[in-house]
């Protein structure tokens, strides 16, 4: 291989590896859905249903996303309880919460989010 190739080849790789460490947060086309699953799905449940151990754990029934309770509430509160927290829940955050690689959601990702939960209305 010439110096040149070389070179490209090793760009492209590192393209490569850097775009395929991204696909993991974002593996499906609905964005908010991928950020839910990122950041809600641990204590609200698949798709807003809840989760018992999370009940459990936290000593109160979380409210279910689907419920009437949490639609009613507007765009702006819940983009509130999300990027600040409610009571017994904290800021949300992308990622598990163990994780080294876990950030506070943007404010972009908290509108992804508020998107797919109005998907999930009973
Ligand atoms: C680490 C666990 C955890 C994560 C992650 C989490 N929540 Fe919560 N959430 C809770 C708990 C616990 C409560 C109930 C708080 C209480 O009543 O003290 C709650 C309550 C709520 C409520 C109801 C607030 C109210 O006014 O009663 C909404 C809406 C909500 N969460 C949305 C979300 C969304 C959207 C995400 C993801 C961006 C998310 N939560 C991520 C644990 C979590």
């Amino acid at each position: 291989m010439e110096k040149g190739e070389q070179m490209k080849f090793r760009t492209s790789s590192a393209v490569v590896l850097f775009f395929g460490f991204l696909l993991p947060v974002y593996p499906s086309a609905l964005p908010g859905k991928a950020a839910y699953n990122a950041s809600c799905r641990n204590c609200h449940g698949p798709e807003g249903k809840g989760d018992r151990m999370s009940d459990s754990f936290y000593k109160v029934t979380i409210p279910r996303l689907n419920s009437n309770y949490v639609q009613e509430k507007s765009d702006d509160e819940l983009k509130k309880i999300i990027t600040g927290g409610v009571r017994k829940m904290g800021p949300a955050k992308m990622g598990a919460p163990s994780s080294p690689h876990s950030r506070k959601i943007t404010p972009e990702q908290a509108d992804e989010v508020i998107q797919y939960v109005r998907t999930l209305k009973k």
